[in-house]
């Protein structure tokens, strides 16, 4: 049984979308530890929870449906406010929420890209993957911290660095770390105004190198926490000196677009195309907007432009059967930090069912991850188009 239990009772959990299939439980013991610590724990008193709770990467929402369903005590009912950067951290919430029975309006769940509350009083952060999406969030959330805000931030011994106490340092004031619990470590940072006000240093751009082709001097924004944020990632470049040569009008996605790049070189190669934008990431998607505004919009493309759709989702799910011409896409081939083509499977089957018959779905990939077998088992069709040692470049069509 997935519960997480806590001092003040039970959750069932499950991650998103929900798979009976997978082990994996929605939560970890640096969630239990953060929760615990609430009572107090070692030489930490008992955090004051009354003021505003600001909950940043709750992975699949345990900590923030465990703080909603908390009885009031002392103090009223807590209503914490999320913040996530990932769409299905943000559907784990509310459907964990409302499997425990919880009022969706006991939280309040923000994206990574909304406008932070401006007064934080208790401050709980999953430490995330990515350093620099801790480091954009610090930046974001930094003037809404004051003297007396609790800071507690919580992740498993492997996933924190010294680099990440430099960055609390930097940004919110000095840390001291607990002992480590079942692999879990906790960050007690304490708020010191006294620190400089530092800019941001996202979102990155840059420019295409010149060894780009066509797509040479191309500006590309990137979020904090995106894939392969600082430059082009070597996957995407074999891809984008591949992909097919089309005219006329045509729906495009670019499918887990990341900065956009993929559906931007689309959209400039065939002004005709309508491209839409797919990820579960709202800092990607954000940044495929302003990739594909700054190179195809404001510079005006050759021939005008079909336009663009920017989609937070996952995978093809919102887009109707039979709707779409072409899928571009690159792939995820990580999931819960293991190689896995979880996903990648669910974007292809998803593909199949939204493209028309006659319909592409092109793929770039690392040739060991084996996608034509996958490819071929569903479309019953697959075509190596380019390969180095490295990467393949794979066409699947849907069959009528
Ligand atoms: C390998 S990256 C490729 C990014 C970009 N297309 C490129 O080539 O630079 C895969 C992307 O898929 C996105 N992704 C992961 N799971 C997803 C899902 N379920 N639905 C949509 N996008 C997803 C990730 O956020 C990431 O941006």
């Amino acid at each position: 049984m997935n519960r997480l239990t806590t001092s003040w009772g039970e959750f069932e959990l499950t991650r998103f979308p929900e798979d009976p299939r997978d082990p994996l439980r929605a939560w970890d013991s640096s969630d239990e530890y953060l929760l615990r610590c609430l009572d107090g724990i070692e030489d930490a008193p008992p955090v004051d929870l009354s003021g505003t709770v600001v909950v940043v990467d709750d992975r699949w929402g345990a900590l923030t449906v465990a703080l909603a369903g908390r009885p009031p005590g002392q103090t009223a009912r807590i209503r914490p406010v999320q913040i996530s950067d990932s769409y299905l951290g943000r559907r784990a919430t509310e459907s964990n929420l409302a499997r425990n029975g919880i009022d969706p309006a006991s939280a309040r769940l923000l994206t990574a890209r909304d406008t932070p509350p401006g007064r934080i009083d208790v401050l709980l952060i999953r430490v995330p993957k990515s350093l620099a999406l801790l480091e954009d969030q610090l930046h974001r959330l930094a003037p809404a911290v004051h003297a007396g805000t609790v800071v507690i931030g919580t992740g498993m011994v492997r996933e924190i660095h010294t680099s990440t106490l430099a960055l609390f340092e930097r940004l919110i004031g000095p840390t001291r770390t607990s002992l480590a619990a079942k692999k879990a470590r906790l960050i007690f940072c304490t708020p010191d105004p006294a620190l400089p006000r530092q800019a941001s240093p996202w979102p990155l751009r840059y420019r295409l190198p010149a060894d780009t082709g066509a797509l040479a001097g191309v500006a590309v924004t990137n979020h904090a926490g995106i894939f392969c944020a600082d430059r082009l990632d070597i996957g995407t470049r074999f891809f984008l000196s591949k992909l097919p040569e089309r005219h006329g009008p045509e729906r495009v996605v670019d499918l887990g677009c990341g900065n956009g790049i993929v559906g931007t070189a689309a959209a400039l190669a065939n002004p005709e195309a309508e491209v839409t934008f797919i990820d579960e990431s709202y800092s990607a998607v954000a940044s495929a907007e302003a990739t594909y505004r700054d190179n195809v919009v404001e510079a005006g493309a050759a021939g005008g432009h079909a336009g663009a759709r920017f989609l937070v989702g996952d995978g093809m799910a919102d887009l109707p059967d039979g709707s779409v011409d072409l899928v571009l896409s690159n792939p995820p081939f990580h999931s819960h930090r293991a190689t896995s083509d979880a996903t990648a499977r669910r974007m292809f089957g998803g593909a199949r069912r939204a493209l028309r018959p006659g319909g592409e779905l092109w793929v770039v990939g690392n040739r060991h991850l084996g996608y034509h077998i996958r490819l071929r088992r569903l479309f019953g069709n697959c075509e190596t188009v380019a390969g180095d040692p490295k990467f393949v470049v794979l066409r699947a069509v849907k069959r009528g």
